[in-house]
């Protein structure tokens, strides 16, 4: 199979598996929105917990709900993993995470590159995220956390955008977008890459001890690696993508100004201020349980396109 047919039935497995996660982005959206600005025992809380908040979506907005934003979602997903997986081979082959002749320093070079190509990406795909978290946040008002947009679908958002602020209104909010990218892919490709080698290297010091499993069957260790890179995930970018969320979500002026936050700074301050540290890390327990069904499931629809591809290919011969 060539780099070409490989990569695609990467993209189609990922965005099988965000069908079935989307849901958690929207519950994930809400819980990072709820209470804005006020300290806790100040708002009432809608959402609770992850499967509470599934539950609340499912009753008032109903299927629709969940499945709110599908749309720029996926595009979000194709835009964004894309070009961070081709901008992040492009710098391999470059040589930027070799020729080193420290471990540590080879580390610290592929965290760069991950960093750089979840940057650039994310700059990239920044509209469909921006228009995803207005299409998410929108609900009926008797659970409506947020800033409130008057845009359904996403081509009523883009029409309704670029008609107020022309194309460049797309991108508004792209640097907080840029920086979560930077942060979210370095701390997880960071992680996921340890991890992957301290199995293999155990394995290599100790021939028989219980690491052994995990060698035996690769998959083991795939699987592994990504929830490890998951939780990093979880833990290191949170606190931006709650920014991200807020600052892509804001009311605007007549003249295109943020009314509750100047910029990235401006919103880290006043949430912890109003939030403390709680407030910076809401929306992590969906993201955190996003990450088991989503890594499985690209797994195992990539085992399926792959296997169907081999059988098509078979029969064509
Ligand atoms: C992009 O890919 C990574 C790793 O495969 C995954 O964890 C992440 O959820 C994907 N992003 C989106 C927006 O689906």
């Amino acid at each position: 199979m060539n780099h070409g047919t490989e990569f695609s039935l990467g993209a189609l497995a990922a965005v099988c598996a965000a069908c079935f996660t989307n849901p958690l982005e929207v519950v994930k959206t809400r819980m990072q929105l709820q209470g804005e600005l006020k300290a806790r025992g100040h708002y009432t809380v809608f959402y609770r917990n992850t499967f509470h908040a599934l539950y609340t979506v499912a009753k008032y907005d109903g299927l629709r709900g969940i499945q709110s934003g599908l749309a720029p979602a996926l595009g979000y997903q194709i835009s964004m993993n894309g070009t961070r997986l081709g901008s992040f081979q492009i710098m391999v082959d470059m040589g930027l995470t070799d020729g080193v002749d420290c471990t540590f320093c080879g580390f610290l070079r592929t965290l760069l590159a991950a960093g750089l190509s979840g940057a650039v990406s994310n700059a990239v795909g920044s509209p469909f995220f921006m228009i995803k978290t207005h299409i998410q946040c929108k609900t009926d008002s008797k659970i409506a956390v947020g800033y409130q947009h008057t845009h359904k679908t996403m081509y009523q958002a883009v029409k309704e955008i670029v008609g107020h602020d022309g194309v460049k209104g797309l991108w508004r909010g792209a640097s907080a977008g840029t920086l979560r990218g930077f942060i979210g892919s370095a701390a997880q490709l960071g992680a996921f890459t340890s991890t992957k080698k301290y199995f293999i290297f155990k394995e290599a010091r100790n021939k028989c001890n219980i690491y052994h499993i995990f060698v035996e069957d690769s998959m083991m260790i795939s699987i592994l690696a990504s929830m490890v890179g998951g939780i990093s995930l979880a833990f290191f970018m949170t606190p931006f993508d709650v920014v991200c969320i807020r600052l892509y979500n804001q009311r605007t002026t007549e003249s295109g100004k943020g009314m509750y936050y100047k910029g990235i700074s401006d919103c880290f301050r006043k949430t912890y201020r109003s939030e403390g540290i709680a407030g910076l890390y809401k929306g992590w327990e969906p993201a955190l349980i996003r990450i088991w069904p989503h890594t499985v499931l690209c797994l195992v629809f990539w085992d399926c396109f792959r296997d169907a591809y081999y059988k098509w290919n078979k029969s064509k011969a």
